[in-house]
């Protein structure tokens, strides 16, 4: 594969939301990131919708830029370029209180739950994390506070600015030429009547260069001192100007704290885990199947519309990942979620994705539903995966698997035209120089190939 295009993307519908309608919507990711190597292209051109109450299945090998997919639409960090909708909203057009509001809406969680979750807090404290968090931005900081974090930052920034710093040293030295050349001026010159000594034109143009260089100084001086005197009220002012603050959230306190055990709690019940023994505990007492229910516990706590499940199995024995595959499916239905479920392996993602998107070395190569793409897949990069899950029946050759050979490509130097191309057991002259466009072959199934199945 692979290719671009949105041939696959869905209508939103207009107004308001509609049970069919679409969540978030992915349109040319891109996420590229500089190395002393050169850039690494990590997601390139991706596209791809999430209707509401439905699971996305994103599956390829490693490296393709699965979690980069993720993180660009968590927007940590933000993507090279690209758009991300949630609910319509752009997510780049959004202030920072208004970035942190849509995070909400939109959780992760991680293959590895246990370096997940902070060792050090208790299990109440970590599920009830982003309750504080929100109960305190819903407090808002006291003018000065707003006024002292806007205002220090820049203000260091200018004072290290390469030129400030260079025009300061520059017009001191100039300064101290002028006052040398004064200084010894006058005390080789000729003594007056009156007993005062003349430095002649010497000493004329040291006090020359004394003048201009203190008249160009000044306002840097300005700046600097401008900016200490404002930065000492603000400090001399914030502790002051945090009491008001400080009462009020000692007021809402009991109640808060009330709310907040009683939502961990009935969310860890939610999730499987009883509370009276694991409220107390930490991270390292749980095991990996505990732990993922935790951070799915974590990750709901806040009543999202869509969580990104970056391989939330894929550490986890067999017996135990169809447990929390079970335990998704149940929450989905019960918190009303959508869910992007990010995975290496087709056969998990099989079971619990309404359609799947197949990612190769950052390009999306065909999107359908899971049953059209084991049934008929139609990319010869999709055919390979599906012949690569392990079968139970033994009337068929496990010989007959098609594997595919050779390493994954450098994303540093993707390959021309399909990035497929130097692995394709299908591959053409015409695939090293066209890249091929994502376009529906059957109903609802849409291939990057110029030569499909
Ligand atoms: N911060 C980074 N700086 C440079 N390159 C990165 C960075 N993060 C990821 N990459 C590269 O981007 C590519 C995609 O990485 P990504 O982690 O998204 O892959 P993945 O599909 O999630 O793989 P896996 O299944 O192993 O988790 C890889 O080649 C990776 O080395
Ligand atoms: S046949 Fe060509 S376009 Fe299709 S996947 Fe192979 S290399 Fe890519
Ligand atoms: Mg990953």
């Amino acid at each position: 594969m692979a290719g671009s295009g949105t041939a696959h993307l869905r209508e939103r519908t207009a107004g308001t939301m509609g049970d069919d309608d679409l969540v978030l919507q992915v349109e040319h990711l891109v996420v590229e990131y500089g190395s002393q190597r050169g850039t690494v292209h990590a997601v390139s051109d991706v596209s791809f919708d999430l209707a509401d109450r439905e699971t996305l299945g994103i599956v390829g090998e490693s490296g393709c830029g699965k979690s980069t997919t993720g993180k660009a639409i968590m927007r940590v960090p933000p993507p090279t370029s690209g758009s991300v909708h949630l609910n319509g909203v752009d997510m780049a057009s959004l202030s920072t209180d208004q970035l942190r509001e849509a995070r909400t809406k939109l959780q992760m969680i991680f293959q590895d739950a246990i370096s997940s979750l902070n060792p050090r807090r208790t299990i109440r404290e970590i599920v009830g994390e982003p309750l504080v968090i929100r109960h305190l931005d819903r407090f808002p900081q006291s003018p000065v506070i707003r006024a002292w974090h806007w205002f220090v930052p820049r203000m260091v920034r200018l004072w290290r600015h390469p030129i400030v710093s260079k025009a300061a040293g520059v017009l001191l030295s100039a300064f101290f030429v002028g006052l040398v050349l004064r200084i010894a001026a006058t005390a080789i010159g000729t003594e007056g009547e009156d007993g005062v000594r003349d430095g002649g034109v010497a000493a004329t143009i040291g006090n020359v260069i004394m003048g201009v260089a203190l008249s160009l100084l000044s306002p840097i001086a300005l700046l600097f001192v401008g900016g200490a005197v404002i930065w000492t009220i603000l400090t001399v002012l914030m502790p002051v100007s945090a009491i008001p603050r400080t009462i009020r959230l000692r007021r809402a306190r009991a109640a808060f704290e009330a709310d907040t055990e009683q939502r961990v709690r009935r969310v860890l019940d939610d999730v499987g885990i009883d509370p009276d023994a694991a409220l107390d505990r930490r991270p390292h007492e749980f095991s990996g199947g505990q732990a993922q229910r935790i951070s799915i516990a974590r990750a709901l706590i806040l009543d999202p519309e869509v969580i990104i499940c970056d391989e939330p199995v894929s550490a986890l024995d067999v017996s135990v990942q169809a447990q929390v595959l079970n335990l998704l499916e149940d929450l989905k239905v019960k918190y009303g979620i959508s869910l992007v479920f990010i995975a290496h392996d087709l056969a998990v993602v099989k079971n619990i994705s309404d359609r799947v998107v197949v990612m190769y070395l950052g390009k999306v190569c065909e999107v359908a539903s899971p049953d059209d793409l084991f049934n008929r897949p139609r990319h010869p990069y999709t055919e390979i995966l599906v012949s690569s899950i392990p079968i139970t029946d033994p009337s068929i050759d496990p010989r007959d698997a098609i594997s595919v050979t050779g390493d994954l490509p450098s994303p540093l130097a993707p390959p021309s035209g399909c990035r497929f191309r130097t692995r394709c057991p299908r591959a053409a002259d015409r695939c090293a120089v066209d890249e091929p466009e994502l376009r529906e072959l059957s109903p609802d199934q849409f291939v990057a190939c110029h030569f499909p199945l």
